[in-house]
């Protein structure tokens, strides 16, 4: 049995009870360094925990794919959910395997990112450019969300396309500079956040972060008001 679990976004307060009881019964235990890390307190004593870089994935998921066929229990964990910026990953798992794997749903940090920020998934489009290849029609998707007055979650590249390079893009390609704009950093942490408009989003961040764009307020496609006070700082130093 293998299966693809996802633990939330950091916290195993968020961490689901299905997903729990898969990673305590499982033999094998295995993921990126820090996902694994997160879940290595509910594995078992006697249970294998193989951990993994982008260097060396594809050679330990051909070691976890051959302890499955033998019979082991493994459970794969994903960061947040499986299906929010997941699936190079998840297609890795399977070339190793060579079938489908069932996938188990985790909380997304694009969930807790639409809760903290309060906007609303129906009015909202999720995109992620943490990917291998090219980006440019995730760019223009970009672009054309927030030209249908919707906010877009965005996960950036942390390679090439973080925050400041998202917000350069999208001025160049006819967005305006004053969507209210936010950055988390280490969501469950309630680290450093940033809130101003897009065009001045200039700063550095983390790998672990998550970029809210607002639709314009006049313009959303509800009408209504969002509720982010633009400039203001939440938590940390100012960026
Ligand atoms: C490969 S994507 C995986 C996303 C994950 N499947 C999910 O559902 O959240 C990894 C990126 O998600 C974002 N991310 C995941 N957890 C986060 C958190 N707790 N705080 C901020 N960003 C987070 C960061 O941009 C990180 O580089």
């Amino acid at each position: 049995m293998i299966c693809c679990v996802g633990v939330g976004p950091g916290d195993l307060g968020f961490l689901t009870r299905r997903g729990q009881e898969l990673i305590e019964g499982a033999d094998v235990v295995t993921g990126f360094t820090a996902v694994a890390d997160l879940v290595r307190s509910l594995v078992k004593p006697d249970a294998r925990v193989i951990t993994m870089g982008y260097k060396d994935q594809v050679e330990r998921l051909k070691e976890v794919a051959h302890l499955h066929r033998a019979g082991s229990k493994c459970v794969v964990v994903f960061m947040g959910d499986p299906h929010f910026s997941g699936f190079q990953f998840l297609e890795r798992v399977e070339q190793a395997c060579e079938h489908k794997v069932e996938t188990v749903p985790g909380i997304s940090s694009a969930q807790i990112l639409a809760s903290r920020c309060r906007v609303c998934f129906d009015e909202t489009s999720f995109i992620t450019f943490h990917r291998r290849g090219d980006i440019a029609a995730f760019q223009k998707h970009l672009v054309h969300v927030l030209e249908d007055n919707r906010n877009a979650i965005v996960i950036p590249r942390p390679w090439d396309f973080m925050p400041a390079a998202v917000a350069n893009y999208l001025m160049e390609h006819g967005v305006t500079p004053d969507h209210p704009t936010e950055v988390w950093e280490h969501l469950t942490q309630s680290e450093a956040a940033w809130k101003g408009l897009l065009g001045e989003c200039r700063s550095e961040f983390s790998d672990m972060s998550i970029m809210l764009i607002r639709a314009r307020r006049s313009d959303a496609a509800t009408g209504r008001d969002g509720d982010g006070a633009v400039g203001t700082q939440i938590g940390g130093q100012p960026q």
